[in-house]
């Protein structure tokens, strides 16, 4: 699904959520540049094919990363971030996770208001994190039962 925040838009394809982990496939099929955002999480991305400039605060240039290479965004630091058309990467991002929905909601709710694409977002998160309560549940069940 597509995916509009800090000016930039992008695609991307959740595998995993919870509330404090999540893993996915993001990336263009256009040029796309913008600002990175400021999470309670740390933000790891493996590129895959393509390219992605990270343009550090307070630096005058930006670092080139390779397919293979691994980008790594810290806890409440904020980039300028490039990709060019046909990046893709696998993206895990470890923190608390709810903070950086907002920032993935920002551009669709208030700019492109594509309110559709927010429900779908939102849907995946929800399905996400039952699928996690689901586990848990099912996990104290069988607890339960070995302790009869
Ligand atoms: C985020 O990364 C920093 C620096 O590598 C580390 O000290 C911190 O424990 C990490 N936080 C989480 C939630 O993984």
């Amino acid at each position: 699904m597509f995916m509009n925040a800090g000016g930039w838009m992008g695609s991307m394809c959740l595998l995993h959520a919870s509330l404090t982990e999540y893993l996915l496939f993001f990336g263009t099929a256009v040029d796309t540049t913008g600002h990175s955002g400021r999470y309670w999480a740390n933000i790891s991305d493996t590129l895959l094919t393509g390219k992605m400039f990270q343009w550090k605060e307070g630096t005058l240039k930006n670092i080139e990363y390779q397919p293979g290479d691994t980008v790594f965004h810290e806890w409440g630091e904020v980039t300028g971030v490039s990709w060019p058309a046909g990046t893709w990467m696998v993206e895990y991002g470890r923190g608390f996770i709810p903070s950086t929905l907002v920032f993935a909601l920002a551009d669709t709710f208030f700019s492109t208001t594509d309110f559709v694409n927010t429900f779908y977002i939102i849907r995946v998160y929800a399905k996400a994190l039952m699928m996690e309560a689901g586990f848990y549940l099912s996990d104290f069940r069988q607890f339960i039962k070995d302790m009869l």
